[in-house]
């Protein structure tokens, strides 16, 4: 199994005890952090390091240890698809996994003594979940969870697709639709639209502390932290949402993915990829508004994955269940963000009732 760890500076050096064990008992392990115990650090950044592991398919389960486990299995606990169990006894653990089906084990290394912390993770690491009554249990869990999530939907492959229903969102959405709005009011709403949807999607951007000096006096502040951003559009339509979310994230950096649709074929011809040197290093958001038949998306995310891109995510205004289809069964690890599902797609490949050609109203070519 693949397994990922995490801690805070309290759990920190039981969790090196268990690194060791999970090895010993034929597992792959990976931590990701925090890498010392001397410096006092926010265990919620550290559970959602290996949350989000788990909820994008790279690891099978989890392990959370703090002073107590408590903060470690609350902060777990809020992120879809996660069932964090705070465990102090062999047959908690047991039971944790075979009644919940819980998925990340929590400790607290300032509870429970690092024999018994061994004795509690071989248990939980050996038990699967049972059937049955207990089933019917974790089914319970799981609707309720999926009408707190509503707008967010797990794929097969960890991907999610998530609709951003924000009301100036779909305020802006509805006046972009409209077939009279003019090319300067289209364009810029969709920038910013594009840079609404990006602030609610970079909402659990990670923050690290800093110390800043104000006019009256030093004190504690919070800067971003962790992987830098690149937003690719897809040429053209994607070049329309830059700008909006630049406002937003000035130091992210620009690349771009070529792409046309063949009027005859409908399928995506590229004639241009250019992206940062450390593409490998960021957070992608490619951007394109219209996620049509999904094949210039799908062929854009393969171009960027080509040139190292890893961690990627789909930014469309509009998405038709057939484009959406095409790219998770393509991608089904990538996030997809859109402001709405539409009905379908018509014989011309134009989303219904969507906003015509996102490209020549922007660009007014039409
Ligand atoms: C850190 O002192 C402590 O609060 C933390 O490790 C954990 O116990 C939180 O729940």
């Amino acid at each position: 199994m693949r397994i990922v760890i995490a801690s805070d500076h309290a759990g920190f050096a039981l969790k090196g005890e268990l690194k060791e064990l999970v090895r010993e008992l034929g597992h792959e392990i990976e931590d990701v952090g925090t890498y010392s115990g001397e410096k006092s650090v926010d265990y919620p950044d550290w559970s959602a390091k290996a949350t989000e592991r788990i909820v994008s398919g790279k690891a099978d389960r989890g392990i959370l240890i703090c002073g107590t486990g408590i903060g470690m299995s609350i902060a777990a606990n809020k992120v879809k698809g996660i069932y964090a169990a705070l465990c102090c006894n062999e047959f908690t653990a047991r039971v944790s996994r075979e009644h919940n089906g819980s998925n990340v084990l929590a400790l607290g290394s300032r509870v429970i003594g690092a024999e018994l912390a061994r004795s509690i993770t071989t248990a939980w690491l050996d038990s699967e979940p049972l059937e049955g009554r207990h089933l019917v249990r974790r089914q319970k869990i799981m609707s309720c969870e999926a009408e707190t999530h509503s707008n967010s939907v797990m794929a097969e492959g960890g991907g999610r697709i998530v609709i951003i229903e924000h009301p100036l969102i779909q305020h802006k959405l509805s006046i972009v639709r409209d077939k009279n709005t003019s090319v300067k009011d289209f364009r810029d709403l969709i920038q910013e639209i594009a840079g609404l949807m990006v602030y609610e999607i970079s909402r659990n951007l990670l923050l690290e502390e800093i110390d800043v000096e104000t006019p009256v006096c030093a004190t504690k502040a919070f800067s971003l932290s962790g992987k830098k951003l690149a937003v690719v559009p897809v040429l053209r339509a994607g070049l329309g949402m830059v700008e909006g979310i630049l406002r937003l994230i000035p130091n992210a950096k620009v690349g771009h993915v070529g792409l046309y649709r063949d009027p005859d074929t409908l399928q995506p011809v590229d004639y241009y990829c250019k992206l940062p040197n450390d593409i490998g290093e960021r957070d992608i958001f490619i951007l394109d508004p219209m996620l049509a038949t999904g094949g210039s998306a799908s062929a854009a995310i393969h171009h960027v994955k080509k040139r190292g891109g890893r961690r990627i995510s789909l930014v469309s205004l509009i998405a038709a269940p057939e484009g959406v289809e095409k790219v998770k069964a393509d991608h089904p690890e990538i996030d997809i963000f859109s402001a709405s599902l539409d009905s379908h797609l018509n014989d011309h490949g134009y989303i219904v009732p969507g906003l015509g050609d996102a490209g020549d109203r922007l660009f007014g070519t039409k």
